[in-house]
C-alpha cells in the first residue's frame, strides 16, 4: 500500500473516557513499554479534559479499528510550543506511524499556529527516531542518561534526544511538496 493509500486509511478522533482501557493496555503492552513511561489512568483522564491537551484514537484499515493512541500537549501554550507527547500504535512497520506524525504535523502548524513542534525520544528507540528524522525532525540535543532502564534484569540509563520542527520548516517543507496540502 502506498503512504498516500495509508495515510487516507487513518483517522485521528478524540479519545473517550470508555477508551481508557485500551489505551492503557497498548501503552504497557510489553512490545510498548521499553520506549514510554506510561501513565496512570488518571493522568489519562486528565488530559482527556484538560484544554491543554489532545488526546486520541488512531483508527486505520478499512473498518477503521483502533490501532494506537497519541497525545498532544501544550496546545494552549502561550509560546505556541507544541509537545508530541506520546504516539504509540500496535500494528508496527505498516507506514501507519508515518501517515500518523503527518497528520499531527499538519494539526500542529495549521490548526493549532504552533510555532514550533517538539518532541523527546530515548536514544534506543531506533525506529522512532529514523521515522522522526525522515520526518524532518531536527535534533536539538540530548538529555544525557536522563531515564532509567532495565534490559534483561540489567538496570542503566538511557539518554533522550529532544527533536523539533519550527513553523517556517514546515513551510518550506510544503513548498517542497515533502507535506501533503
Ligand atoms: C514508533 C512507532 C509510532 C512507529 O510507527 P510504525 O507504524 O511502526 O512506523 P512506520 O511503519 O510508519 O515506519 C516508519 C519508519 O520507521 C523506520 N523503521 C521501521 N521499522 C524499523 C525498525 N525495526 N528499525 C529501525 N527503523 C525502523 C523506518 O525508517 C520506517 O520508514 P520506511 O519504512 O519508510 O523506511 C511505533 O512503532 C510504536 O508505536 N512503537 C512503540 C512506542 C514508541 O516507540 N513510541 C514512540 C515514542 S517516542
Amino acid at each position: 500500500m502506498s503512504e498516500q493509500e495509508t495515510e487516507h486509511r487513518l483517522r485521528l478522533r478524540p479519545t473517550m473516557l470508555s477508551d481508557l482501557d485500551f489505551v492503557i493496555s497498548v501503552e504497557t503492552d510489553s512490545h510498548n513499554i521499553p520506549f514510554i513511561t506510561p501513565w496512570e489512568r488518571p493522568q489519562h483522564e486528565g488530559a482527556l479534559r484538560i484544554p491543554d491537551f489532545r488526546h486520541f484514537i488512531v483508527e486505520a484499515g478499512p473498518d477503521y479499528e483502533r490501532a494506537g493512541f497519541v497525545i498532544l500537549q501544550g496546545c494552549r501554550n502561550q509560546h505556541r510550543s507544541v509537545e508530541m507527547k506520546r504516539i504509540v500504535l500496535q500494528p508496527k512497520g505498516f507506514g501507519l506511524g508515518r501517515a500518523c506524525v503527518r497528520q499531527l504535523k499538519r494539526m500542529a502548524f495549521r490548526d493549532l499556529h504552533a510555532h514550533r513542534f517538539w518532541l523527546d525520544v530515548k536514544l534506543l528507540n531506533t525506529r522512532a527516531l529514523a521515522l522522526y528524522a525522515s520526518e524532518g525532525f531536527i535534533e536539538e540535543g540530548r538529555l544525557r542518561e536522563s531515564v532509567r532502564l532495565s534490559i534483561d534484569g540489567v538496570d542503566g540509563y538511557d539518554s533522550l534526544v529532544v527533536m523539533s520542527m519550527l513553523d517556517r520548516e514546515f513551510q518550506a517543507r510544503v513548498a517542497m511538496g515533502l507535506e501533503a496540502t
